[in-house]
């Protein structure tokens, strides 16, 4: 079975280091059927974790999608705590685990419920849309979610002629770029993806100019506008699978070309690419230790959880 799921990594995963890892997937699997436990990770996880052991792999909306279906008893989410929570406002009678609850979002910790209230307060009337990427408290203030592959919709689906959305200033932008409803954002930014600069994706073109450019709505805007192609970390490997372009550079998280690699033998992935350190907590032994013991297991407050919940249904319901 792991031979199967070596030919999946194998040109990202020296040997050597697969028969570290293998016992762990092994162990991991069989306490999963053991336990009745559904694996959901996100696509920034390590091939060993997202081809060995996840059950479902995808973006923010397609986990969120998931975690709304789930049967098992237990549901383990690989990515970062904020995906746990949403998870767990979708599954309040589920267990809900994480590896590791350190694992934050630079954008999750850029705003509190409070300063939610304070913009309400300041822009009466006018909806709040919030990135999934932000606590259930902050959710619980927050009419609508988005994610990065919907906000255009989602915003546009309101009728309104002005609309906030946070915490990611440039999400914000980009949306703005491509609607006629105004925008007021906030201040927030994703650590990995605000350190990809215009002038980079002009170099890069000047060493290859067939080279085609896909990059995460988190980046800045000059960046955005300098590539092909702006989209979540799924609708990235839709293009590519759309395309088959010969070079291609994915401006966003190092494991997500590392994942896909196999899938497109006659694509070259160039890097750079930047790492999360909070995604990159996750790990295999921890995944193991979290099915053994059940820890760490995620609690959103009810009153809190039925608020939440309402903004994920309004976009799931999109
Ligand atoms: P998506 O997978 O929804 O594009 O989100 C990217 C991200 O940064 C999640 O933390
Ligand atoms: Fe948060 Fe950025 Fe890491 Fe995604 S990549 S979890 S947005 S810090």
């Amino acid at each position: 079975m792991t031979n199967t799921i070596y030919e999946r990594v194998a040109s990202v995963i020296p040997a050597a280091e697969w028969a570290l890892f293998e016992p762990y997937v092994n162990a991991i699997n069989a306490l999963k059927r053991e336990r009745n436990a559904v694996i959901l990770a996100h696509n920034y996880q390590t091939p060993e974790i997202f081809h060995g052991v996840a059950d479902i792999v995808g973006d923010s909306l397609h986990l969120a999608r998931a975690a709304r279906r789930a049967e098992a008893d237990v549901i383990l989410v690989c990515g970062v705590y904020f995906m746990g929570e949403t998870a767990k406002l979708l599954n309040p009678e589920r267990t809900v685990l994480v590896p590791d609850k350190k694992a934050g979002c630079s954008l999750a910790e850029s705003i509190t419920a409070a300063d939610v209230r304070a913009l309400r307060e300041r822009y009466p009337g006018v909806p709040v849309v919030a990135y999934v990427n932000t606590t259930a408290a902050v959710k619980a203030e927050s009419d609508i979610c988005c994610t990065s592959s919907n906000a255009v919709r989602i915003v546009e689906s309101l009728g309104v002629p002005r609309v906030i959305v946070l915490p990611d200033e440039f999400l914000a932008a980009y949306v703005a770029a491509n609607t006629s409803v105004e925008i007021i954002s906030w201040k927030g930014r994703c650590e990995v993806h605000e350190r990809f600069r215009g002038i980079d994706v002009e170099r890069l073109r000047e060493d290859d100019d067939g080279l085609v450019v896909i990059a995460h709505p988190e980046c800045p805007p000059d960046v955005i506008e300098a590539s092909d192609f702006a989209g979540s970390t799924s609708q990235m490997v839709e293009f590519v699978r759309a395309h088959q372009d010969r070079r291609v550079v994915l401006l966003t998280e190092c494991s997500m070309s590392d994942n896909v690699v196999a899938e497109f033998p006659n694509v070259e992935f160039v890097r750079p690419c930047n790492l999360c350190p909070h995604m990159k907590r996750n790990t295999l032994p921890k995944i193991l230790r979290s099915l053994q013991t059940m820890q760490e297991e995620v609690f959103v407050e009810s009153s809190v959880r039925v608020r939440a919940v309402r903004a994920i249904d309004a976009m799931l319901a999109m």
